[in-house]
């Protein structure tokens, strides 16, 4: 144990060398494949940045074609998938079903082995069935009959389809939540060796298939402290504006360590002077609220909770800013899409980056099976004791 450095939460660890993404935490830059978000945020789309991650450059006409060709071949389930939809009761967590459905296709898919020449296929197919995957496990908890995809629609519109149309009554989302949507998982795509990622690696470390990896990349980004922020966001956000408290009265509780509370949205692990996805959804949620015509409270409070949380000591000293979940939520509020469907949103995004990872690991010669080791503080060695002794 003597050679073993304790390092919790892997802070100082690094794991793996990666071109994906790069992230200067104290000057808030973030890149995908040498691409800053901002450019990204203004020129891209979430189906194009994705194409760019996985791949490593941008794509040229004939390239994106062909990639959106296959999103829409694969964006239909096997009718057979219908009955585990069945299965699941109508309050079960939209990410339940996300992981567990996506082993399921790994169940038809992936036979466990690497096919590096599918590997854009079987990535699209991922990427696509996620999204019937996640409306329909929406339109299920609501008793709604299922939406098939529409070829013609592209990736983020055809989602709101699947999401919001009726039988004989096709939602057609406007532009501006489309640009939102596509905003949104862009932003999301991918952000180097964050748990989930780290998850997705760990898995694939021991050459498990793409779709097994990447089900488990969905339980990590669950959790509260990762993705399942921005419905813990929300809810905040959501307590202190009907339980009449003051921004101030918020920041107070979060500040103390004995209430259980801490400021959902705040802090990073790598960032440590501001977020840039922050910054660009801040901006967003004006404009998208504005344009929508959408007056919501919530934002009232978070940019109180903000402007206060940025000149406190407390929050100050320990570096803590916004993050990308702190204005998300209110962007997919306004959008109409339901708290519950928040970090399948987030997970969809993620995907892209989840597969560029698990591929970069599988070319990468000096990827060795993960294998953290410990620090034992357990008993030493002791005599087992008959059970009429104990
Ligand atoms: N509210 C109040 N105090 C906080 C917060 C917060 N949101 N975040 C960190 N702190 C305090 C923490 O208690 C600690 O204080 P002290 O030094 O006195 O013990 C100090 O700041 C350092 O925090 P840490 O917990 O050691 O930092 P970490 O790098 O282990 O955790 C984090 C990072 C993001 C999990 C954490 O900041 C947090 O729990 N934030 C709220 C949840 C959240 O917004 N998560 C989304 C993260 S970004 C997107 C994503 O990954 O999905």
């Amino acid at each position: 144990t003597g050679l073993i450095t304790l390092d919790p939460g892997f802070g100082n660890t690094g794991a793996c060398q990666s071109g994906v993404t790069f992230i200067d935490g104290d000057q808030g830059i973030l890149r995908y494949r040498g691409l800053p978000i901002e450019q990204l945020a203004e020129h891209s789309t979430f189906v194009e940045t994705a194409w760019l991650l996985i791949n490593g450059k941008l794509p040229n006409k004939a390239e994106l074609d062909q990639f959106s060709k296959r999103l829409t071949k694969h964006a239909p389930l096997h009718e057979g998938f219908k009955n585990h939809f069945e299965g699941f009761p109508l309050n079960a967590p939209p990410m339940a079903i996300l992981s567990a459905m996506i082993n399921t296709l790994s169940s038809s898919s992936c036979d466990g082995k690497l096919h590096e020449d599918d590997i854009d296929d079987l990535s699209a197919k991922l990427m696509s069935k996620v999204r019937t995957i996640a409306a329909y496990s929406y339109r299920r908890s609501l008793g709604l009959p299922f939406i098939y995809p529409d070829p013609k629609l592209r990736y983020v519109a055809n989602f709101l389809h699947m999401m919001f149309s009726m039988p004989y009554e096709q939602h057609i989302a406007s532009q501006e939540v489309v640009d939102a949507l596509n905003l949104i998982l862009m932003l999301h795509a991918d952000h180097e060796q964050n748990c989930s990622t780290s998850t997705v690696r760990v898995v694939g470390s021991s050459k498990a298939n793409l779709y097994a990896s990447c089900a488990a990349g969905v339980g990590a980004l669950w959790g509260p402290l990762h993705g399942g922020a921005n419905v813990a966001v929300l809810e905040m956000l959501e307590a202190i504006h009907e339980g009449g408290m003051s921004a101030a009265e918020a920041l107070a509780l979060a500040k103390d360590k004995q209430s259980g509370f801490k400021l959902m949205g705040f802090g990073h692990r790598v960032y440590k002077n501001f977020d840039p996805r922050a910054l660009i959804l801040k901006r967003a949620a004006d404009r998208v609220l504005g344009r929508l015509g959408v007056q919501d409270p919530l934002l009232d409070v978070a940019r109180k909770l903000e402007e206060l949380a940025l000149i406190d000591p407390y929050f100050v000293e320990r570096k803590l800013y916004p993050n990308v979940d702190f204005y998300s939520g209110i962007i997919m509020r306004a959008m109409g899409i339901p708290t519950s469907m928040f970090t399948v949103i987030f997970a969809i995004g993620r995907m892209p980056g989840w597969i560029a990872h698990w591929k970069e690991q599988n070319h990468d010669r000096a990827s060795r099976i993960a294998r953290p080791r410990q620090i034992y503080i357990g008993p030493k060695e002791q005599v087992y004791t008959p059970m009429d002794q104990r």
